[in-house]
């Protein structure tokens, strides 16, 4: 069990950038940077005990800092769209920018991933850690309130990483922290995704309109594409004649989870890799999950190693509260108040079949 500090980079700004490098007693190895609290690289052992690494992303800063299209980051303040960028809260109409179509996405035009954290490093008995803060100002992006955040990660010794969240504010705001890493299970990121099989332990999802915003309504996912209550392949049913994946180009849905509305973990989302036997499960303390199928992948960014990440070469699993949330009274609330403190915990467990 180790951690190691070096040097990533330097912004334009000037600010330091460290990558931090964790390594659990079994040999996993997760790297995070301080710039946008981004998992730059996870290794993680096939049935044979061979690591691989199974996460998309750049070699270097400059790249993450050029074009990244989410790949590891924290997203923040709010992951997800908000409908044309606008919400209203105890009667004060707030504008945020309109960065997807006249839709507001994953925080605005500098949310969370392209911003530097602070870390501390720590280390337990059965695990290796990094705890990132971000003091989010009163107005940025649009946002109401100072929000106070940390994100921590823990790779503990029974092959876990760990994601926990916590914010505080000084106004109320809509909150809704995640992690977006693509996945890529067999390694390396050099195939598509469509032979991975995927369990989600959602029996609703939330459809949407041709902007991705939902409509409202929790949706049975009995008899369509979105069933993934037993184990399928991603690839079998994606490019069905189905309006709701016209809309996505594929899946990009917020499934409504079978959680135990208790703020406690449940299971999901499993998948599993049939050449490598790589299972991910993911465990979450959130209502929703969003399954994206690298859908907008097309080749344009070129990623570690050289690789080119072609489309639906990764997925991501996006642990949170349901998309547009603060114009939807009916969903899990997303409001944070002052006093009050979000948490919000997320668990990726690796093991091998
Ligand atoms: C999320 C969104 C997608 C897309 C990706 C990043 O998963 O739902 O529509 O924006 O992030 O490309």
């Amino acid at each position: 069990m180790n951690i190691q500090k070096q040097q990533f980079g330097r912004t334009p700004e000037g600010h330091n950038v460290e990558l931090y490098t964790l390594t659990n007693s079994n040999g996993l190895r997760a790297k995070i940077m301080t710039y946008g609290a981004i998992v730059v690289s996870l290794d993680v052992p096939d049935r044979s005990g061979n690591l691989a690494d199974i996460t998309l992303g750049y070699d270097t800063l400059a790249e993450y800092i050029k074009a990244n299209p989410y790949f590891g980051a924290v997203v923040g303040r709010y992951g997800n769209r908000i409908a044309n960028g606008k919400f209203e809260l105890y009667g004060i109409e707030y504008k945020l920018a309109a960065n997807n179509g006249p839709n507001h996405l994953h925080g605005g035009i500098k949310g969370f991933d392209k911003v530097v954290w602070n870390a501390e490093d720590f280390k337990t008995k059965e695990a290796v850690g990094l705890k990132l803060t971000y003091l989010s100002a009163d107005g940025e992006e649009g946002y109401p309130g100072n929000l106070q955040c940390s994100v921590t990660y823990t790779l503990t010794d029974n092959d876990e990483l760990k994601i926990s969240y916590d914010a505080r504010t000084d106004k109320a705001t809509p909150v809704n922290l995640t992690h977006h890493s693509y996945f890529n299970l067999a390694g390396r990121g050099t195939s598509d995704i469509l032979n991975h099989e995927m369990m989600l332990n959602a029996d609703a999802f939330t459809p949407v309109d041709e902007g991705l915003i939902p409509t409202g309504q929790l949706l049975s996912v009995k008899d369509t594409p979105m069933d993934f209550t037993a184990p399928t392949s991603i690839g079998v049913r994606i490019n069905r004649d189905y309006q709701q994946l016209k809309y996505g180009k594929g899946y990009d849905h917020n499934w409504v989870l079978n959680s135990n509305n208790d703020g406690s973990l449940a299971l999901a989302a499993r998948v599993y890799e049939p050449g490598s036997g790589r299972v991910m499960e993911i465990h979450t303390t959130e209502p929703g999950i969003q399954f994206y199928s690298g859908n907008f992948l097309d080749g344009s960014n070129v990623g570690k190693g050289g690789k080119v990440y072609k489309h639906r070469y990764g997925f991501c699993l996006e642990t949170q509260h349901f998309p547009d949330s603060p114009n939807k009274p009916d969903f899990p609330s997303a409001i944070l108040n002052p006093g009050q403190k979000y948490t919000h915990v997320t668990v990726h467990r690796f093991y091998t079949r």
